[in-house]
This record gives structure tokens, C-alpha cells and sequence, in this order.
């Protein structure tokens, strides 16, 4: 395979502090790629109207690989608010790059993996039967649809009259007959059945390739009737082509209430975009949380992967960095797994494991202590140091 050019893209906040330490593992590690910087974020929004700029779309478009450190995102009014005064009150909207990605690019994937690093002080812990602590050993992938669902940006506050109109030839419409359109706002949740065979197909074909005994379609299908209802109907037939992967089908609700009682017992997840975004928070949660939570987007021809955090920006600016790489280096390993580089990706997990487990050296987050520049003292690492032990382990 020819050498891969990697779109790099920052964007605020942290996710400039952990991108470039990523940088570092991947060059620790050998791996032969051309890096292109593109701009994304909080700063091509107010000074251009546009955080995700056509120039970063055409470098994608080229090089059909990213990695992704982070963007902040604020209200749309804040946002307008915020513009640089030569573009106020000219029609931009501020919409999250992120997504803009994920839908530009058809981005259907989004994986998340949630699994336990034996000898993290975060990873959740309960009473068994005796009285006694368990630490289950979590080891579920979410597969959330990343394009459609409540996500797709189909939604209006004071639809227009074509919209309600139509809406009212829905029954169940009456009952917001009386309200008047200025006071009501819709988001629509819309799945296409494409869509929804694509990601359970990519789910079972995973839960193949990697021996998970269960996938299960975590919706809500008894309310949501059609769109909950498609998925699970799309997973139906799928499973028929795995017999040897058992089909579970859990509602979001449920699921989050299960999330404590036994994690352990889930494999591969499928949800929609709305409640795989919840899920896949809930799993992160159980096993190390925010500062270790990685993710890839996934689309036909192009990948981007990012940590699963946002910007953090009261950490953005510190002297010395105190926020965990971690998450932002298991995505950069999942673009190894991505690109085939097995042996490199193989490597830099163990690598990560064993920094863990080891424990000697733990940023804030897994000291359970609260984010200030006083950690360090207390005996946190920073950015820089956890990325350099993870280097170390390499060797
Ligand atoms: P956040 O993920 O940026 O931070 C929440 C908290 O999690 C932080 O205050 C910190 O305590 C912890 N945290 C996050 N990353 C960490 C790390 N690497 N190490 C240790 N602790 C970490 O979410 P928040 O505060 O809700 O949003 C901040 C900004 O980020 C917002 O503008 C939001 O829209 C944006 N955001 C962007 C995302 C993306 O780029 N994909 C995802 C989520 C939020
Ligand atoms: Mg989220």
C-alpha cells in the first residue's frame, strides 16, 4: 500500500494539545504517513463565517484519512453573536464541523469501543451478591449510526405553514392542533433502511472478525415505533446470515439502568445516532471515561478519528497541559487498525495497557482529582509525560 497522507486537524481547545501527542506515538511507532495540517474550529467561524472551511473539505476529499482532535461548539445565537463584525447580520449559521465531517463525507460508522484496562483506578466497580466488589471486565464496541436520526439537522422552530400542513395529515398531530407554529419546534428523526442495513451489516461482520458472541440493537422500538422499529427490522435480517452471533434487542432506557447491573454481558452494540451518542457515553463511563473514550467515523472511502471529548476549554490554556492523551492516542490506534497496520496497532495498546496497569504514572482524571494546575503538584502527569511513558513502553 502506498504511504497515507493524514489530514490533521486540530481544532480548539485541548484537541490541540492531545492531536500533536498522538503525532508523537505515531511517530514513536514507526508509521510511514505524509501529515497535512487543516484548519477547523471555533477561530474559521468567526473570522470566516465557516468552522469547517472548503479548504479542509478538499484536503479530505484527497486524502480520505483525518485525524481529529476537538471543536467547540456553542449555541447558535452565541455563535452569531461571536462572528467577527464584518460578517454579522450576513446569514452565516453556525453549524458543528464535526458533523458537517460526518455527513459530508458519508460517514455512516461511528465505533466506539468501551473496554476495561485491568488497574484503572476509574473503571467501575460493584457489590456482588456476598457483599463482596466485582470489577466486571467490559469489552462492548457501540456502532452508532453517525448520519441520520435526530442528528440529520431536519428541524425548524416555527415551521414554516408547507411543513405543519403536511404534518397535520398525521393523526397524532391533533394534538398540538391549537398551538400556534411560533411555539413550536420539531426535530425529525429520520432513518433510511439503506442506512440501517449498512451498519448492522458492518456490526455483525465485526462481531464476526473479532468472536463477540452478541450483537445487540439498542433503540426503542415499542415507542418509536418506525424508526426504532427499522433498525431492529434491518438487524432481523442480517442475523440470519450469523447463527452462530445471537440478535439481543434492549431499549435505550433499560439499557442505561443495565448499564450497572452487567456490562459484562454485552458484545457489539448498534443504536441510532441520538442513542448511540447516549450509550456509548454510559459504556465510556465504566471503563475510564472521557479521558480515554476514542471513536473512528467510518465511511465507504474515508475515515476520520477523533477522541470522543470535546475541547475542554477551561483546560485549553494551562502552562503545562493536565488533560489524558489517552483518548486521542486509542484513536489514532484505531486508524492503524483502520489502515491495516496490525503489528504497529497491536503494539501501542499493549503499550497503553501496561502504562495503566502499571499505574505509576496517572494523569488527573484517573487520580480522581479535580482539573486544576495544581495537580501536577499533587502528583498528576501532564499531557506531555503520560505521552511520553506510553513512548517509553513502546521499546
Ligand atoms: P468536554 O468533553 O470538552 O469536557 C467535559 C469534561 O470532561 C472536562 O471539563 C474535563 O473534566 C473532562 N475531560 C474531557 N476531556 C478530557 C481529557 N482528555 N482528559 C481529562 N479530562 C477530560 O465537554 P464539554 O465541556 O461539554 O464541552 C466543551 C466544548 O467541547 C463545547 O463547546 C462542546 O460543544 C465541545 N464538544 C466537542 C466535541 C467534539 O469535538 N467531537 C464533543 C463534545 C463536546
Ligand atoms: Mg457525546
Amino acid at each position: 500500500m502506498s504511504k497515507p497522507t493524514v489530514v490533521t486537524m486540530p481544532g480548539d481547545g485541548i484537541g490541540k494539545n492531545v492531536l500533536e501527542e498522538a503525532l508523537r506515538v505515531l511517530e514513536a511507532l514507526g508509521f510511514d504517513a505524509n501529515y497535512v495540517h487543516a484548519d477547523v474550529g471555533w477561530e474559521f467561524w468567526v473570522n470566516e463565517g465557516n468552522p469547517l472551511p472548503q479548504r479542509t473539505i478538499d484536503l479530505l476529499t484527497e486524502h480520505r484519512l483525518g485525524l481529529f482532535g476537538a471543536i467547540t461548539s456553542k449555541p447558535k445565537d452565541r455563535a452569531a453573536q461571536e462572528l467577527a463584525p464584518e460578517l454579522q447580520g450576513k446569514g452565516y449559521v453556525y453549524y458543528s464541523p464535526i458533523v458537517g465531517m460526518r455527513q459530508h463525507f458519508n460517514l455512516q460508522l461511528c465505533i466506539r469501543p468501551c473496554r476495561t484496562f485491568p488497574g484503572n483506578p476509574l473503571n467501575f466497580v460493584r457489590r456482588s451478591a456476598d457483599g463482596g466488589i466485582e470489577e466486571p471486565l467490559v469489552d462492548v464496541v457501540i456502532f452508532r449510526q453517525n448520519t441520520e436520526g435526530l442528528y440529520a439537522g431536519v428541524e425548524w422552530t416555527d415551521p414554516p405553514p408547507e411543513v405543519r400542513a403536511a404534518l397535520e395529515t398525521h393523526t397524532k398531530m391533533a394534538a398540538f392542533k391549537d398551538v400556534p407554529s411560533a411555539e413550536l419546534a420539531i426535530s425529525c428523526r429520520i432513518f433510511s433502511l439503506p442506512a440501517c442495513r449498512y451498519i448492522t451489516q458492518k456490526a455483525f461482520e465485526y462481531a464476526d472478525r473479532h468472536g463477540y458472541k452478541s450483537v445487540t440493537v439498542c433503540e426503542k422500538p415499542n415507542v418509536i415505533r418506525e424508526t426504532s422499529g427499522m433498525l431492529r427490522k434491518a438487524a432481523k435480517e442480517v442475523a440470519a446470515k450469523y447463527p452462530h452471533i445471537q440478535l439481543w434487542s434492549t431499549n435505550i432506557d433499560a439499557q442505561m439502568m443495565w448499564l450497572t447491573k452487567n456490562p459484562e454481558d454485552y458484545g457489539v452494540i448498534i443504536s441510532g445516532n441520538m442513542f448511540g451518542d447516549i450509550v456509548s457515553d454510559g459504556f465510556a463511563g465504566l471503563v475510564g471515561g472521557l479521558g480515554s473514550a476514542n471513536s473512528a467515523n467510518i465511511g465507504e472511502d474515508c475515515a476520520i478519528f477523533e477522541p470522543t471529548h470535546g475541547s475542554a476549554p477551561k483546560y485549553a490554556d494551562y502552562k503545562v497541559s493536565i488533560v489524558n492523551p489517552i483518548a486521542m492516542i486509542l484513536s489514532a490506534c484505531m486508524m492503524l487498525d483502520y489502515l491495516d497496520e496490525t503489528e504497529k496497532a497491536t503494539r501501542l495498546r499493549t503499550a497503553v495497557e501496561a502504562v495503566i496497569k502499571e499505574g505509576r504514572v496517572r494523569c488527573y482524571d484517573m487520580m480522581k482529582l479535580t482539573g486544576s494546575p495544581d495537580v501536577i503538584q499533587q502528583g498528576a502527569a501532564s499531557t506531555e509525560q503520560m505521552t511520553d511513558t506510553i513512548i517509553e513502553k513502546l521499546k
